[in-house]
């Protein structure tokens, strides 16, 4: 066995050899997804909770649809209609969830951290589907089955990450996994949207483009996170989209063969030009949403086995 995890709360934690055991897993859940059945037992009997304390489209979807393909019993939680509206914490909720002896918990909160904190609280594997501008692991995961399966390999590849670095978790969870596989990555956005200690992530920081792009393998570009902005980090959309939007001239800058990716959702017109987001010859968006769906697949099948394997250590008294 060589994914050894119990939750998947980041990527900071996990091994080179884990991310590849994972990703070899959703490549074969990709075929399965293109095949006609679409249909596994490996989580039957098991059921997988999705709590979601901020908004998601995606990331919600691709968790319940993956738990659904692999048999689980999956409850999505309506978390807006929840007691929490009535004062309840974060920690009573799980509590009053684990108690319904859920085997997988994914969670989306708005506060970094959150997800870690409701892991030490309950008894299943938890999935942390975004916390704050912490980590986004199944992301980043998504991202390296996308750039591997276009370029052929997940090392050596020059990555642009663009946009609004400071507050997204996305930029985060890619900038180690893609450093953990030893890739060359630049950040690229104005100094406002640049997080404290940049120098310290050990990659090349630009505030312009086309310096920024010149000769990168992957273009990826990310939304200004406006929730998480309490004042005026860009002077406008306009100003913004002049400087840092991707059009093909900027992308000009980047490989013949860059890709562009983007994690949803897109913003045409303020950090990337419509015609790139849907030219099929350069942009792989729609992929990286096919691959969320497989690598959401691989993660919960890989942590349902641990799961399993420490219930039965537990039942045989082995700890
Ligand atoms: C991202 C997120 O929620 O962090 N979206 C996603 O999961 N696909 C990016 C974003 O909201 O901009």
């Amino acid at each position: 066995m060589t994914f050894t995890a119990r939750h998947l709360l980041g990527i900071e934690h996990l091994h080179p050899v884990e991310i590849t055991t994972l990703l070899d897993l959703a490549d074969r859940y990709v075929d399965l997804n293109r095949s006609a059945q679409k249909h596994s037992d490996v989580l039957a009997g098991l059921t997988q909770i999705n709590m979601f304390f901020e908004s998601s489209t995606r990331t919600q979807a691709s968790f319940e649809l993956a738990g659904k393909r692999l048999g689980a019993d999956v409850m999505n939680m309506a978390m807006a209609h929840s007691s929490l509206k009535k004062g309840e914490t974060l920690i009573d909720t799980a509590l009053t969830l684990n108690a319904m002896h859920p085997d997988l918990l994914v969670v989306r909160h708005p506060a970094s951290g959150a997800v870690n904190l409701l892991a030490e609280k309950v008894n299943c594997a938890v999935l942390n589907a975004g916390d704050g501008r912490h980590e986004h692991p199944t992301q980043a995961l998504l991202d390296a089955l996308t750039i591997r399966r276009a370029k052929g390999r997940l090392h050596r590849l020059t990555v642009a990450i663009c946009g609004d670095i400071a507050h997204s978790r996305v930029a985060r969870s890619n900038l180690l996994l893609l450093g953990k596989m030893e890739n060359r990555v630049r950040l690229i956005g104005p100094p406002t949207l640049m997080p404290a200690g940049v120098a310290e992530f050990g990659c090349e920081v630009f505030d312009d483009m086309r310096a920024g792009l010149e000769g990168a393998d992957v273009v990826m570009m990310l939304r200004l996170q406006k929730e998480r902005m309490d004042g005026g980090f860009i002077p406008s959309e306009r100003e913004y989209y002049h400087r840092y939007g991707l059009d093909a001239e900027k992308l000009g800058y980047a490989k013949d063969d860059a890709i562009v990716m983007h994690p949803g959702p897109m913003n045409r017109g303020v950090e990337i030009d419509g015609t790139i987001a849907d030219d099929i010859n350069r942009s792989v968006i729609q992929e990286q949403v096919e691959m969320g769906v497989a690598v959401r697949m691989a993660a919960m099948d890989l942590l349902a086995r641990n799961l399993r394997e420490s219930r039965l250590k537990k039942a045989l008294g082995g700890g």
